[in-house]
């Protein structure tokens, strides 16, 4: 079966960027990465694609007069290679509503909490000051507003009393790399369905959609 080209789009260092290119190593999985992103020249990720001979680009976005020059220079490639869906990983820069709209449902971001709660930068130590005893991480479709849009899958990640910012991002970390995978797998085969908010996961009932993952 013709496997679903997906674009990966990174800014930095590409943990994501791996897992995903791992799962598609794997037999029988539904996507393959049919470009890398970056928006950064320096962006350590970029490696993981040379070192998998994926086809990788630099858009830089200074590089625009605007937010919808680059995102259409963003469109241009990710059309070229082919992808049908789009990853956000570790992506820095916020798309805006044409491009949103254009690949409504198409896109997939990854963020480290429990969306909607922290949303945007600085989330484990936002977590941390909090004394929530819980977080997370959330694949979901991108809608404009940044860290907003249908939740796709969630991970649960207990916060311990010892932890600092980079013990708790490390653990929420492992588990990213985990559902990330999962949920383009399920939108490479076609099986989610957005209803409003919601995403349906074909042939599973609701619980799939949630993954908890206490032992994180
Ligand atoms: C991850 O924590 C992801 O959730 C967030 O940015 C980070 C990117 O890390 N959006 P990496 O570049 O995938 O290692």
């Amino acid at each position: 079966m013709a496997r679903v080209k997906a674009a990966v789009l990174i800014s930095g260092r590409g943990s994501n960027l791996k897992a995903l290119i791992d799962a598609c190593a794997a037999p029988g999985f539904p996507a393959e990465i049919a470009l890398v992103l970056s928006n950064r020249a320096e962006a350590a990720g970029l490696d993981y694609a040379r070192a998998a001979g994926i086809a990788h680009v630099v858009i830089d976005h200074r590089q625009f007069p605007d937010r919808e020059a680059f995102d259409a220079a963003i469109g241009a490639a990710v059309e070229a290679a082919g992808a049908q869906l789009i990853c956000l990983a570790g992506f820095m820069r916020l798309l805006g509503p044409v491009f949103t709209e254009q690949w409504r449902d198409r896109i997939l971001n990854i963020h480290p909490s429990l969306l909607p709660a922290f949303r945007g930068l600085d989330t484990h130590a936002r977590v941390l000051a909090a004394g929530v005893r819980f977080t997370g991480c959330t694949v979901h479709f991108v809608r404009p507003a940044m860290d907003d849009g249908p939740i796709i899958v969630q991970a649960a990640v207990p916060v311990q009393p010892d932890d600092d910012e980079q013990r708790l991002a490390q653990r929420v970390l492992s588990v990213e790399h985990r559902i990330f995978p999962l949920a383009l797998g399920w939108a490479a085969s076609g099986r989610l369905r957005v209803d409003g908010n919601h995403v349906i996961v074909d042939g599973c009932q609701e619980p799939e959609g949630v993954f908890i993952n206490p032992a994180a």
